[in-house]
């Protein structure tokens, strides 16, 4: 049986007062993949997966999840399925890091309902697994920008989605921690079947981790499929105007790329 696309766009356009950002944008996305979107500043990154998490206000039925438009789900139904791991995260109150994490459960809650045990077994799991653990009792305004990047992502993994969708996932991290939150998601991707979106900026990382790649430049996909069709010497000059070569790592056997610092 051929498996279902857990995300799909069809002809998807996005318009910000009168100018084009997202012009036919048809992606397919199968459920425990890792789907990386690269591209430019500016290119779209970031309005198409708010558009796959319906948090822009799309009125066409171009968005699809799990099979259905997204605007038939309710905004807790869709939290049921659907975190959001955002580009930058402004927290002003004084929640401590557990509370912040502890939020991710909020979808399956009753309205007057408190977490449970196993509620916070979760959390506490999302924490370990993020590095946080050691900062449960801090309050979230006194944190390093990496240490509130993992853990707005153990705050996604809380909420125990189908479909995570990070947005430069790894941007505030150091090296060691940029590669253990990508191990991680990815390793979450092959056994729990999660479905990994992430916006990636690192090429070398997208080499290593993704299934697949949608190459967005001004607003249009202008190349997918796997990481070693996608990033090729042309695209790379044409896209970025940069010189590469792909070799490959040696660590991994994976494909690498080399740049000219011309
Ligand atoms: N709320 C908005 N109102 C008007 N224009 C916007 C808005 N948000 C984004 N844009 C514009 O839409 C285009 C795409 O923005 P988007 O944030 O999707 O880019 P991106 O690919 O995520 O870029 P980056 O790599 O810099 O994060 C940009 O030209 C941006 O200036
Ligand atoms: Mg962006």
């Amino acid at each position: 049986m051929r498996e279902k696309n857990v995300v799909q766009t069809k002809n998807l356009d996005w318009t910000y007062n009168g100018t084009k950002v997202l012009d036919d944008v048809s992606i397919t996305i199968k459920p425990g993949t890792f789907t990386g979107i690269l591209g430019p500043n500016g290119a779209g990154k970031t309005t198409l997966l708010k558009l796959i998490l319906n948090l822009l206000d799309n009125e066409k039925d171009s968005v699809l999840i799990t099979g259905k438009d997204i605007k038939t789900y309710s905004r807790k139904a869709l939290a049921k399925i659907e975190a959001y791991v955002p580009q930058s995260v402004k927290i002003d109150f004084n929640f401590t890091v557990e509370q912040v994490v502890l939020m991710g459960r909020t979808p399956f809650l009753g309205r007057f309902d408190r977490e449970s045990n196993e509620d916070i077994k979760i959390a506490e799991w999302a924490m370990q697994e993020t590095g946080v653990l050691k900062l449960r009792g801090k309050l979230i305004t006194h944190l390093s920008g990496g240490e509130l990047q993992r853990v707005v992502i153990a705050r996604a993994l809380t909420q125990e989605p189908a479909i995570l969708a990070l947005d430069e996932p790894t941007s505030h991290l150091d090296i060691h921690h940029q590669i253990n939150i990508l191990s991680i998601i990815r390793s979450l991707a092959k056994r729990k079947n999660l479905t990994i979106v992430a916006v990636l900026h690192d090429v070398n990382h997208a080499l290593e981790y993704c299934d697949n790649i949608f190459l967005l430049d001004q607003g249009k996909i202008v190349n997918s499929g796997s990481p070693e069709k996608v990033i090729t010497p042309k695209v790379m000059k044409e896209v970025y105007n940069l010189n590469v070569n792909i070799t490959k790592n040696p660590f991994t056997g994976n494909p690498y790329m080399l740049h000219d610092y011309a």
